[in-house]
């Protein structure tokens, strides 16, 4: 421990409860800064000698004063070669071996809360195979494990309980239950009275629990949110606290901070010995602000043993905001709010930087073996999308005295956790039947036969590279939204990187010019995209629109990396993607077919793309050219939406250019743009509706070679969804793996975006929502569908369907785009303007 130490200030022990909002936070004074256990055991089971770990000495077996009983005690050795790689590996090298009801002792000094930690690692000694010891430990009070083995023979694993002890000594007792019992080591240590307050709130139902301060807890999880792992000598109280990586489900809606500067602990909020600052001064924050991820809560998932009850604590300190009161989210264990619009500045005394705390019980009756903890938006109006976590812990609740943690071995049970009255109606209905489809199906197993086997292919699309963000020329590019025109690329250089426009090396073409591959010297690939010099845009409008574009970043749109306006040419430069276009990847190549699961989340990356564009700006920018041919791969086969650059603001309709403005590709043209002439972002999702089914279907959206009612795509898909027999027209290599509820689903949504008036199809984000829902339903797995996870689902997809519902008693008649356009060989490709078009102002919307 530590040596600096300062007066202990425990004695205040205020239990302020600044009981907040319909939730309520429980904030405690906590006065303590320097910590001095009272007691602190730290034993190195099984060694003759003391060891020193993490700065921290843990004494030879045995000694004075703690006692062990033990009817024939054996003190094993490994070698330090075997456990070298592990955490405190010096404690695995020696364990205790019991062969019959043994015991350690402990006097406690002072009763209260205590840490209790068990050190685990089977090896190998003489005739002893510790691997086989199967064993139950407990202390006078509670059982800790039940008939434990070691589940991974080849780790080792570590124990943590914090256990209130009422007495004056501490027995631990390890009792074998076929032949041998171990430890490697033993920690018994004090813990401030005031680290678990007596009350937290429960999440459901929404009520005060009482009576923390006598259950024993066993640390489950305890995490760092955005920060680096932290090792018992960087916390006073010699936690280990993990990264959160490993356990966020949807990376790409969040980012890691970190904050520099000091962290502030005030009465009423955490104290440091509640967590360490690098808990409190790292966090991870919904990567909301401007994106389409606005939309989205950032969840962790952990496995945990279904049937307890859960103590959750949440740490938050407000390190990302400017000012105060800026900063409101909602916060979710298993589903269920566990704060609703939390005010980070309110609950610590309006003051940034300062960490506090949030407890909640989730019951066992709600526990399921995926616990899931949500971050999201607030709802409440006006507030900015946004939302932090620093850090959380995760403790399983025995009871009090006589309480068992009883452990299994390996994989837990999973319970099957029934809803009955949170859904009601037709909607309730339709999520239980639903549940029901998916408990009986089987989790097939992914096709998983073209991962290892993709190749590069000639690409017949615009394309484009890698992440290329530095030129060979010393010059930076801005990958931010601050950098105002990109990179201006000399015409000569860009002479080069195409081999002098080589015709050989066109990759796509358009009404609009060439797209070349180039490569920089640096090696970069890029795609050159060079306006036909006969275009009727002038330099000026070129410019006004590469500004546009190169503020437009998002993981899942082309980025422009530069641009030459030299000798009135108009060249733009793309990132390069590897894997060209979505719709050489479904039919008319050599390309392995992907499967469902590839197909969806290109879908889905495709779908953010667009989401973004709507919404990522203060201007709406439509697309008017969604199709297959427009989402690009990149070399991890990361969907990127292209040729964004045609895109005009919206929704005004620029009416001087009326005639001309029609663009967009046969097949996939919104009929009510094409009737009314009216550009809305429902355009877009009209279109990406057709994509939906040609990604499904796996054939081109004008096939004038087909029977005339199979010609259009959108209009036969729409025939047999409407029938609900989609399932006869999914591309054959897929149909045996689709599961019917995702394919369900995923018809649905189409039918949505093609609903024929604007109004009543969804938003891009509806769609990504829906999107993301329909791999779920094909990811999900007969035994994992009782899950917390796909409970929140079932929540989510009531207010969904209500909200997509209310749509659905306007009768929806299909598209007659297309069909009655004159086919031509393979329309889809053909664009109806030209790329460099004239950007609309648009007025604010
Ligand atoms: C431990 O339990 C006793 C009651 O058995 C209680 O009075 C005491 O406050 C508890 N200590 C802590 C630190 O919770
Ligand atoms: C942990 O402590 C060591 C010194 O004991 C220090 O070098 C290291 O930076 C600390 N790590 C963190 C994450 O604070
Ligand atoms: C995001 O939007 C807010 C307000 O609309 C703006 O203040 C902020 O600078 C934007 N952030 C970025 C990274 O563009
Ligand atoms: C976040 O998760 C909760 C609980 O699972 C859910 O009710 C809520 O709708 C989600 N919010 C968003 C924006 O997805």
């Amino acid at each position: 421990m530590p040596g600096r130490r300062r007066k202990l200030q425990v004695a205040a022990l205020l239990l302020l409860f600044c009981v907040c909002s319909s939730a309520g936070i429980i904030c405690r004074a906590q006065l303590v800064d320097q910590f001095k256990p009272a007691d602190s055991y730290l034993v190195n089971c099984g060694s003759a000698k003391g060891t020193t770990v993490s700065e921290r000495n843990f004494a030879a077996d045995g000694a004075a004063p703690l006692t062990v009983s033990t009817p024939q005690e054996i003190l094993a050795g490994t070698s330090a070669n075997g456990v070298s790689s592990f955490d405190n590996s010096a404690l695995y090298q020696t364990a205790r071996i019991f062969t019959g009801p043994s015991s350690y002792t402990f006097p406690i000094n002072k009763q209260g809360r205590h840490f209790v930690r068990l050190y685990f690692f089977p090896f190998i000694y003489q005739s002893y195979d510790l691997s086989t010891a199967k064993f139950t430990v407990s202390t006078q009070d509670v059982l800790l494990l039940s008939d434990f083995q070691q589940p991974d023979k080849t780790a080792p694993l570590f124990k943590e309980y914090s256990l209130n002890i009422t007495r004056d000594q501490l027995i631990i007792s390890f009792k074998p239950s076929n032949g041998i019992a171990f430890v490697n080591a033993i920690e018994v240590v004090s813990v401030p009275d005031d680290l678990i307050a007596d009350v937290a709130q429960m999440v459901n139902p929404v009520q005060q629990y009482s009576g923390l301060s006598t259950q024993s807890l066993e640390t489950v999880y305890r995490v760092n949110m955005g920060g680096p792992k932290v090792t018992p000598n960087n916390d006073t109280l010699s936690r280990t606290w993990l990264n959160d990586q490993k356990f966020i489900m949807n990376p790409s809606v969040t980012k890691k901070v970190v904050y520099g500067k000091t962290i502030k602990y005030k009465n009423g909020g955490a104290s440091s010995l509640t967590a360490p600052d690098v808990v409190y001064s790292t966090a991870t924050e919904l990567a909301a602000s401007n994106t389409s991820n606005a939309l989205f809560n950032m969840t962790w998932q952990f496995d945990v043993d279904a049937g307890f009850s859960y103590l959750i604590r949440f740490h938050f300190c407000d390190i990302v905001s400017k000012a105060l009161n800026q900063l409101y989210f909602n916060a979710y264990v298993g589903g269920f709010f566990a704060q609703h619009d939390l005010d980070l500045s309110e609950q610590s005394m309006n003051q940034l930087a300062t960490a506090i705390y949030v407890d909640v019980v989730l019951s066992s009756n709600d526990a399921s073996s995926k616990l899931s903890i949500s971050i999201g938006p607030s709802t409440l109006n006006n507030a900015f999308p946004d939302g932090i976590l620093n850090g959380l812990e995760v403790m399983k609740m025995g009871s009090g005295s006589g309480s068992a943690f009883t452990v299994g071995s390996s994989g837990s049970k999973k319970i099957l956790a029934v809803i009955i009255g949170s859904v009601i109606g037709v909607i309730g209905l339709l999520v239980i039947v639903l549940l029901l489809v998916l408990l009986c199906r089987r989790k097939k197993t992914d096709d998983k036969q073209h991962s290892k086997t993709w190749m590069p292919f000639s690409i017949n699309g615009l394309t484009s590279l890698s992440t290329g963000s530095r030129t060979s020329y010393g010059t930076t590019l801005t990958s931010g939204l601050n950098g105002s025109l990109g990179y201006r690329f000399a015409f000569n250089v860009l002479q080069e990187a195409t081999n002098n426009f080589d015709e050989n090396w066109v990759i796509g073409v358009g009404g609009f010019g060439k797209v070349y591959k180039g490569v920089l010297r640096d090696d970069t690939k890029v795609a050159v995209k060079r306006g036909n010099p006969k275009s009727q845009q002038g330099l000026n409008e070129f410019r006004t629109e590469i500004e546009l574009l190169s503020r437009l970043r998002h993981r899942h749109l082309v980025s422009l990396i530069g641009y030459c306006d030299e000798r009135n040419e108009m060249i733009l430069v793309y990132e390069y993607m590897e894997n060209g276009t979505v719709k050489s990847h479904l039919y008319g190549s050599d390309n392995p077919s992907l499967n469902w699961k590839q197909r969806l989340e290109i879908c889905i990356g495709a779908a953010r793309g667009l989401h973004y564009l709507h919404t990522g700006s203060a201007k709406a920018i439509i697309h008017r050219d969604v199709k297959s041919a427009n989402i690009l791969l990149d070399e991890n086969f990361l969907a990127k939406v292209a040729d964004f650059g045609l895109s005009k603001t919206g929704p005004e309709l620029d009416q001087t250019h009326v005639s001309t403005a029609v663009k967009g590709s046969f097949g996939y043209l919104d009929p009510e743009y094409f009737r009314r002439q009216q550009l809305t972002e429902k355009s877009d999702v009209y279109s990406f509706g057709v994509v939906m089914l040609e990604v499904l279907c796996a054939r081109p959206v004008i096939d004038p070679t087909l029977p005339r009612e199979m010609v259009n795509l959108a209009e036969w898909g729409m025939k047999w969804q409407k029938r609900g027999e989609l399932h006869q027209i999914v591309d054959q290599r897929l149909s045996s793996t689709i599961r019917p509820d995702s394919l369900r689903k995923f018809g649905e949504t189409v039918e949505k975006c093609l609903a024929d008036y604007g109004v009543e199809r969804p938003s891009m984000g509806d769609v990504l929502w829906n999107l993301e829902y329909v791999l779920q339903l094909q990811d999900a797995d007969s035994s994992t569908v009782s899950d917390v996870n796909s409970m929140n689902r079932i929540v989510d997809l009531s207010s969904q369907v209500q909200h997509v519902g209310a749509l659905e008693s306007i009768s929806m008649t299909m598209a007659e785009a297309g069909a009655s356009h004159e086919p031509d060989h393979d329309l889809s490709d053909v664009s109806m303007s030209r790329v460099f078009s004239q950007l609309i102002k648009a007025e604010g919307r």
